[in-house]
């Protein structure tokens, strides 16, 4: 006989003692949901590969963020989606005084004030008329020439009232650039969610059909991150904290728990996943198929998260899962 001393199931034998010892934990105040704002009025159209959420105008986001915050939704991030005309080499329409995310932004903080928390993605390729992140220069995505664009865009969203801005272009220093704007500008209350750590992955294939954000030429390897590598991760980061990031995040969340723990380990900051849309997309496909639980496998893989080290989930599955009860 084995020494029996230890038993380990002793603690999985009722479901409250399970509840008791449980180390991952969730709740609907760590949940962050993302919405697609489109130009216009009435307008609600579903993104196909993204079944449940939709292009919606402003008018209908508050709609929608009314509900979610009688589920349990407090924070939304926020991305526009502009007329196609209106993309530009610098992606100027990015910042105008009637931009679509400022709009938006105002609007929903006129209607919920600080009931509810809106974080913008700060980022040009919606607007480029090239689909990149960033400003082109003889043939290359121009880091610094585009940094001055990426902190007007944080600082249109900031003074329309975003409680945070997220930077998710990859350019090197855009943190401080826009903290230096913020702060010129009387804006040092805003905080940045810097998406210290964005891999270039497919992961990302249904958004950029949801916001016609794919470069028309060549992809994102030259300034998101390279699969491969997990101890650059610390550099972007520590670069990130540097200059004044108040939240990291890393993304997309499934494949790269190991960087999500290294994180958690090396920096003090609250600490974000963005489970991306094709990591959405394919446990609803799989879902429809009747292949998966999925009730069952989004709690596996938001535990995972929480186990890495994650305290914040940006995800598509947040208001199903409040709306059907699955906390
Ligand atoms: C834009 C941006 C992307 C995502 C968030 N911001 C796409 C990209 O970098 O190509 C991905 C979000 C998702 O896939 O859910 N910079
Ligand atoms: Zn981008």
């Amino acid at each position: 006989m084995p020494d029996l001393t230890n038993r380990p199931r002793r603690l999985r034998f009722s479901p409250i003692i399970r509840d008791l010892v449980a180390e991952a934990r969730l709740d609907a105040a760590m949940l962050v949901q993302p919405h697609f704002v489109v130009p216009g009025n009435g307008v609600s159209e579903p993104i196909s590969a993204m079944p449940g959420i939709s292009h919606e105008s402003v008018d209908r986001l508050i709609a929608t963020v009314e509900k979610d915050l009688e589920l349990g939704i407090r924070s939304v991030l926020i991305f526009g989606v502009p007329e196609d005309s209106s993309k530009a080499f610098d992606g100027r329409a990015a910042y105008t005084d009637d931009a679509i995310v400022p709009t938006a932004v105002a609007e929903l903080k006129k209607r919920f004030g600080a009931d509810l928390a809106v974080i913008t993605d700060v980022c040009l390729c919606a607007y480029t008329d090239h689909g990149h992140c960033g400003l082109i220069k003889d043939g290359r995505i121009d880091n610094d020439l585009s940094l001055p664009h990426l902190a007007n865009m944080a600082l249109a969203h900031a003074a329309a009232g975003a409680d945070v801005v997220a930077p998710s272009d990859m350019m090197d220093g855009r943190v401080g650039a826009i903290r230096e704007l913020l702060d010129e500008s009387a804006l040092d209350h805003v905080a940045i969610m810097s998406y210290s750590v964005k891999y270039a992955s497919a992961y990302y294939g249904p958004f950029r059909e949801a916001a016609h954000s794919a470069p028309s030429e060549g992809d994102r390897r030259s300034y998101q991150m390279d699969a491969r590598n997990r101890r650059e991760a610390l550099v972007e980061a520590e670069l990130d904290v540097a200059e004044g990031a108040d939240i990291l995040m890393v993304k997309p969340a499934l494949a790269y728990l190991d960087v999500v723990r290294d994180l958690h380990e090396s920096f003090p900051l609250p600490l974000a996943v963005y489970n991306v849309s094709g990591e959405f997309s394919m446990v609803k496909a799989a879902a429809e198929r009747g292949w998966i639980d999925e009730q069952a496998i989004v709690l596996e893989n938001w535990h995972a998260f929480r186990r890495a080290g994650a305290d914040i989930l940006i995800t598509y599955h947040g208001r199903q899962a409040l709306a059907e009860g699955w906390l």
